[in-house]
Parts: structure tokens; sequence; C-alpha cells
């Protein structure tokens, strides 16, 4: 039910008002005193020719109550105090018809949105920032189909440019085949910072890596059977990471895939009398605008990551008709998107304002800097299996007679990293940290998996329905605010999409386990004398499972049954 709704209808017989517009003012009050849902008579003043605490005297005697506690005026305010017990069972029945579709919508109409996301580059490790990107990204894809829209996602694979003929040059001279087979992405970032070494103390390294880009660019055989290889065997090493996080893509069509495409974007350009030449290069001039010009071809006449996104997107136009086309990387790449979607602007794309940077920020660990070409990296797939060991000891501690303790803590110590990344606003830095973030009893992810199991359990303890379930008995502030919390998914989710933000399910998730903790540790569930009073509070904590089960699908978490 949706309340705001419900109260502007009530309202609208008495005012001259738009239903929506009434739905607008209305407010969650701050304290629980001055009701659930609050109407501020100000804006009637004027046009009703009253004072507002007058008109709100007026409407409290009017309007129709049905459905409420009651309906107060304090002050300039009318007050609406739910009828608890009705609007607990509305939820908790609503929760249980719908199951997993409850929190949905339909206001996506079956359009497409393009998430581009994750994107690792071929031959370099798979690093945290694109695990951020994958777990923000996901997060999106999942919510957006939610919402009724049609999700696309696009592994942008960084799978071209010059590193690569640097690559075959490094490859020819250095590579350990049985190190490149057993270990590849190591082997090709060994030989890669062992070319950036050499090519320090003879340049002529450099030459020769252009001259395999050259080869590549023009097709020779050996060359792109190597590039291919490299491309395989990085998918692979990719692939890993992706099952461990149930993540899949539509299309992993990466920068090589626009090769063919960018002649057009470049005639194109020229057509639209927008390059112009600069230092040899051949650039778009975004002076106007405050910005350093979007280089479109190298003085070689080579094109670059920009070209390559020009044609990436509106390949992407032509063949989703997007209704958004989201772009997940970190915020250092901030300029250069606002370059390319400047440069489709000026193209004539009215479609331009539809793209959107989702960006974020970095992820920190004390005293450390990153950097692929010196070869200092931390590999995720090392600190994913480093998260399900410490949560493997965790367990072992905690409960070492669990069944399938292996894949517990699989999706615990998984589940655990992707929330942190989840948890705070996106464009924060985010600082890693084992304790906190595995911590049963925080704000995290274990700490809600583990609401989720104590929950399941008090379900599987519950063997028979002994008596009707009677709704009208849950009469506690802490169910009703249990309640509440179970109300807010939809407009969780809506919010988040709004503001291509998962954080705020993350945090409605926290919060809806916190109302649980607090219902549970006040009221007991099974030993409860009133059969129609355990039945409903059973009701009740079934309708958090499956409220829990849904918000962490949302942003990539699977749930235990026990842990
Ligand atoms: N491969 C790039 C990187 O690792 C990210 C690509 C993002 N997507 C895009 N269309 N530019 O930084």
């Amino acid at each position: 039910m949706d309340y705001k709704n419900l109260i502007a209808q009530r309202i609208k017989p008495y005012v001259d008002m738009e239903i929506e517009n009434i739905e607008k003012l209305i407010e969650i009050p701050p304290r629980p005193e001055m009701g659930d849902f609050a109407f501020p008579c100000f804006q009637l003043a004027k046009v009703m020719r009253k004072a507002p605490n007058a008109i709100a005297i007026e409407l409290s005697e009017k309007i129709n109550k049905e459905g409420f506690e009651r309906v107060e005026n304090l002050g300039p305010y009318l007050n609406f105090f739910l009828d608890k017990a009705s609007f607990i069972k509305e939820i908790i029945e609503k929760v249980e018809n719908e199951g997993e579709k409850y929190g949905s919508s339909s206001i996506g109409q079956g359009r497409n949105v393009t998430i581009d996301f994750s994107s690792p580059n071929i031959a370099k490790p798979f690093h945290v920032g694109h695990l951020v990107s994958t777990s923000i990204g996901n997060s999106l894809y999942r919510m957006f189909n939610f919402a009724g829209y049609n999700s696309v996602g696009i592994n942008h694979l960084g799978d071209w440019g010059t590193q690569f003929g640097k690559l075959i040059s490094a490859y020819k001279r250095w590579v350990d085949e049985e190190k490149l087979e057993s270990e590849p992405i190591k082997e090709l970032l060994r030989i890669y910072v062992k070319f950036h070494e050499e090519a320090e103390k003879d340049p002529s390294l450099e030459d020769e890596g252009r001259m395999y880009f050259k080869k590549l660019e023009e097709g020779d055989q050996e060359s792109i059977a190597l590039w291919k290889r490299f491309t395989e065997l990085s998918l692979k090493e990719f692939q890993k990471v992706y099952d461990m996080l149930g993540v899949k893509f539509d299309s992993y069509a990466g920068e090589s895939f626009y090769n063919d495409k960018m002649d057009a974007v470049v005639e194109e350009l020229k057509e639209k009398n927008l390059l112009v030449e600069s230092n040899g290069a051949r650039v778009v001039s975004l002076e106007d605008y405050n910005m350093p010009p979007c280089i479109i071809l190298k003085s070689d006449g080579a094109t670059i990551y920009a070209t390559r996104d020009l044609a990436a997107a509106k390949y992407r136009k032509a063949t989703y008709d997007f209704a958004k086309n989201i772009y997940v990387v970190g915020k250092d790449q901030t300029l250069h998107f606002k370059q390319v979607y400047k440069t489709l602007e000026l193209m004539g794309y009215d479609w331009s304002k539809d793209c959107m940077h989702v960006a974020f920020g970095l992820v920190k660990f004390a005293d450390r800097k990153l950097s692929t070409r010196k070869g200092e990296v931390i590999f995720l797939e090392d600190l994913l299996n480093e998260s399900i060991s410490k949560t493997m000891e965790i367990i072992n501690e905690k409960n070492p007679e669990l069944e399938n303790k292996e894949e517990v803590a699989t999706k615990v110590g998984v589940g655990a990293m992707i929330f942190t990344y989840l948890k705070n606003s996106r464009e924060r830095d985010i600082v890693f940290d084992w304790k906190e973030m595995l911590s049963f009893d925080g704000e995290t992810g274990p700490y809600v998996q583990y609401t989720y199991a104590r929950a399941n359990s008090i379900l599987r303890r519950h063997t028979q329905n002994q008596g009707t379930c009677d709704y009208s008995k849950l009469t506690s502030p802490e169910e009703f605010e249990l309640a509440k919390a179970l109300s807010g998914l939809q407009s969780s989710v809506l919010q988040a999409l709004d503001k291509a933000e998962p954080s705020i399910v993350t945090r409605y998730v926290i919060d809806v386990a916190k109302a649980f903790n607090k219902f549970y540790n006040t009221h007991s569930v099974l030993n409860v004398e009133d059969e129609g009073l355990k039945e409903a509070r059973i009701k009740l904590t079934e309708a958090t499972c499956q409220v829990i089960k849904n918000a962490l699908y949302l942003i990539g978490l699977e749930t235990v049954e026990k842990m």
C-alpha cells in the first residue's frame, strides 16, 4: 500500500491541489509521537486565506480516517498515525504474496539500459578498482531489471592499444611458456614490467614495440594469433573472478571490437567541422567548455581510447536504443567521460544527455600505492581467497560443527568484500580493513547474512503451525518498526537507481537487520503461550527473511541458511 498516495487522496476533496503535489508535500516526521506521516499546511494558507494552524484543525475534523489509528492536528501539521495492526498485516501479506518479486516495479517499461562495467584490461591484473566497478555495475544491473528496465551488461575489455605491441616484443624475448600456461596474468605482467625496465636502458625497444603494434593493426597473422592468445588466457582468469561473484555480461565487445568502426567516426567529425589540428594530432577543441581538447588521432595517425569510446557510444545507441547509457568507472576518468559526452553533443546527438559516468573513489591500503608498470599489484583473486580463508577461521571458531563450511565461507567471504564496496556513497574513497569488513556485528555483510541465518533457524525450529495467525496481536513498537522497515524496499531501490547509488539499498538492508535484531532481542518468537501471536511473529520473521534475501540479491550477495 502506498500510504502517501492514500493520504493525498483523503486530503484532495478539501483542497485545490493535484494529487501528486499533495503527495510531494507529505513528510515522514522525525519523532513517533508526531505520527507516521505528516502533511504541512503552509502552502495552503495563501489559497485558502486561512492560517495554517486553522487549516490543520479543519482538515483533522473533516478527513476520512479509515485505515488510520487517528489523524490529529499539531500546530500547522496534520499528523497521520497508521492503524498498526492493519499496516503490519498488509506488509507481511504483500511480502508473502510477492516473494522474490517483492520490491520490484515496472517503471522501466521494458526500456534498455546499457551498463558498461568491470572492463578490465587484457594481460593486466584484474585489480581492486575493477572489483569496485564490477560490484557497483552488477548491482545496478540487477536493480534496473528489478525496476522493469532491461539491463544490458557490457564488458568493455581493454584489449587494444600500443601496449600489445610491447607485449608481443616482450613475449618474443622473455616468455616462459610453462608459466604462461599455469599463471598467465602473472607471467604476462612479469614480461611487461621487464619490457619497461629494459626499455629504459635500451630505447630502441620502444620502436620494436611500436613496430609490432603496427603489424597488429595491419592484421599480421602471427601478431594477431599472439594477441588472441593473450586475450583468451586473460579471459579465462577473469572468468574465475566473475564466477566467484556470480556476475554475468551480455556483451564482451571490448575496445578492439571498434577497430572497423572508428574511420566512420573520424569522417563524421571531419564532415561536421569538429576536427582541428593540434601539434600534429587531430582533436576536437573543447576550449569553449573549459576542457582540454578531446584527442581523436595521435600524431602518428593512431586512434586512442576516446576514439573508441565515441564509436562504442554510437554503436550502443544504434544497437540497443538505450534510455540510459551508464559507465561505471573510477573517478580518475571523470574528465575523459566529460570530453566524450561533450563531443557527442557537438556531433548533434541529443542522447548524449542520457550518458552517465557513475564514478567511484579509490580503494586504499595503508602505505601502498599501486602501479601496474612496476608490477606492484594486489591480485584480486588472492584477495578474495584471503577473505574466504579468514572467514573460515571465524566460522571454525564460532561454529565448528557447521556443515558445508566451504560454501558458507565463500558466500560470506566474497559477500563481505562486495558489501564493503557498496556500503558508502560511491565517490568516497574506500579504506580496506579486514577486521572491520569481516566482523559479525558491525555494519557488514556478515552481520546481515548472520541475521538472516538466525531468523532462518527460528523458522526451522518452528515445525508445525498450531494456531491461526492473529496479526492484531503484534502491538509492540519493535514489531511495528520492523514492519515499517520491511515496507521500504521498493522506495530504496528507486532512490538507488535515481542516484545510481547502490549504497542506498546496502544501508537499507542494514536497517532491516537492525530492526529485526531489536525485535528478536526484545521478544521471543517461539516461546509464546498465545498461538495466534506466535504464528504472527513467525510470519513477521518469514517476511524479514524474504526482504533481506531480495535486498542482498540486489547488491550481489547470497544468503546462507546456517552460519
Ligand atoms: N579498461 C578501462 C580501465 O581499466 C576501463 C574502461 C571503461 N569503459 C569505457 N567505455 N571507457 O581503466
